[in-house]
């Protein structure tokens, strides 16, 4: 089987690409924004007439959260428009597409995991524009799946766990948020999930939205005391609240993602947060 990667050098494109060796029988094309830029619908379609694949999995985003609210249309270019038409054209070609979305979409009042039927009422730009691709995804293309997920981290590109590193080593005290609640996840083991269901022919049985995010449940402040005591470095962490990190663009203070459905269309482990955590400081150190 052929799987088309797009926006193939972000953390989970290149954690599917390093995975390549374990599934022998998917053959993967990666391309990355230089080959494909997913923003250029005709880009997409001469693409796709001349390259064979029967499953794309877009990787492709504008994830700058507090960026995007100075940068409206371009986010909703790669974030709305590109799924879309990524969707109609795996559509047309009679092929798959995985997409990948977030928590940030749920934004709601509620207090407890959220489901994927749960009222959705993004806070700026970012997430509504990441809510209109999942909605333009399955209006194109009703077998799509796209998963939601959280708080990504990865050896690979930036992100919360290589920040804390690269500051733990010069300081001795950070300040970070304890006030929002959330799952880490790690882009290797949702890069995993998703080969194992391709290969297995899961993904092709199944369409629509799953929640997918590692297993349990941390604040910011808990991740980085974890990233410290895990990896061995002496800096300490103050818990503090989102009043004293005001950022641009709003973050849930409930984001964790109930992952019931997705255990039950798929049965497949989810790993704990801490042991990916491990896995991936591992791989760093
Ligand atoms: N990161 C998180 O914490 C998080 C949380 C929840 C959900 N998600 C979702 O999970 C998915 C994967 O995220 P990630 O962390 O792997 O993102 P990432 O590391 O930021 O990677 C996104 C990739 O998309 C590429 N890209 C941007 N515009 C493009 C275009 N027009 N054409 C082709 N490629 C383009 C980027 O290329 P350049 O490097 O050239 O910009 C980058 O390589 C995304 O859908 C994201 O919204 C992420």
């Amino acid at each position: 089987m052929t799987i088309l990667i797009t926006g193939a050098n972000g953390q989970v494109g290149r954690e599917l690409q390093a995975l390549s060796a374990d599934f022998p029988t998917l053959k993967l094309i990666a391309v990355d924004r230089s080959v494909l830029d997913v923003s250029n619908a005709e880009a997409i379609t001469d693409f796709f007439n001349t390259t064979d694949f029967d499953v794309c999995i877009n990787c492709a985003a504008y994830t700058a959260v507090d960026k995007a609210e100075q940068e409206k249309e371009l986010a909703y270019a790669i974030n709305a428009e590109a799924p879309g038409h990524l969707a109609a054209a795996c559509l047309t070609k009679g092929a798959q597409l995985i997409h990948y979305s977030s928590d940030y979409v749920y934004h709601n009042q509620e207090n407890r995991p959220l489901l994927e039927t749960d009222a959705t009422t993004p806070h700026g730009v970012y997430a509504q524009s990441k809510l209109e691709g999942d909605l333009r995804v399955l209006t194109a293309h009703p077998g799509a799946l796209v998963f939601r997920t959280s708080w990504v981290y990865s050896s690979f590109g930036h992100n919360f766990v290589k920040t804390m590193l690269r500051l733990g080593a010069d300081r001795d005290l950070l300040r970070i948020v304890n006030d929002q609640i959330g799952s880490p996840t790690y882009a290797r083991d949702i890069a995993r999930m998703t080969l194992e269901l391709i290969q297995s022919g899961q993904a092709a049985q199944h369409s629509g939205i799953f929640n997918y995010s590692n297993e349990g449940v941390c604040s910011w402040y808990d991740f980085a005391q974890a990233i410290f005591e895990l990896s061995g470095v002496q800096c300490k962490v103050e818990a503090i609240p989102s009043t004293e990190y005001p950022t641009p663009a709003a973050r849930p203070h409930y984001s964790v993602l109930d992952k019931g459905k997705f255990k039950a269309a798929f049965g497949v482990d989810i790993p704990y947060w801490r042991d990916s955590l491990q896995d991936c400081l591992n791989l760093l150190a």
